[in-house]
């Protein structure tokens, strides 16, 4: 009677539900986000430098922003918004190229390398500073 009463119980877990019916039907789960990240080709080599001046060395897989990879390794990078609008995430580009779709940042100091890591997706590989908020806020006004 209890076991019966045991195996009524619904899993609680999200996504629980969805395991077991792809266990029944011998489908294997999908790897987890950890995972899937190792087994991305790197789509360029991003050489980071925090404000403290130390160097990081990311390998940005294709179609994913500096600053996600650079959370992901243990990077204590400034960041708030994460959509390119608070400028908390700035930095300056020294070599390499990123495209920056959704940038608050204008097409002048975008030019002058100016960035923001959470819309920097490497076309290349690159070299790029963290810089105080306070440094692009300078750039950005001083070529509107
Ligand atoms: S985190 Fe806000 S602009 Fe990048």
């Amino acid at each position: 009677m209890q076991a019966a009463a045991a195996r009524s119980v619904q899993p609680c877990r999200p996504g629980a539900a969805a395991a077991g019916s792809r266990r029944a039907f011998g489908v294997a789960a999908p790897p987890p986000a950890a995972v899937r990240r190792q087994a991305a080709v790197c789509h360029a080599k991003v050489e980071l430098q925090d404000l403290e001046g130390a160097m990081h060395h990311l390998e940005v897989p294709e179609n994913e922003n500096v600053l996600d990879v650079a959370l992901e390794q243990g990077v204590d990078v400034p960041y708030d918004c994460k959509m390119g609008v608070c400028l908390r995430c700035a930095a300056k580009l020294d070599s390499g190229k990123v495209d920056q779709p959704g940038s608050m940042i204008n097409e002048e100091a975008q030019e002058e390398g100016y960035t923001l890591l959470c819309v920097a997706y490497p076309t290349a590989d690159c070299s790029i500073r963290v810089i105080p908020e306070d440094e692009l806020a300078i750039a950005v006004l001083a070529t509107s």
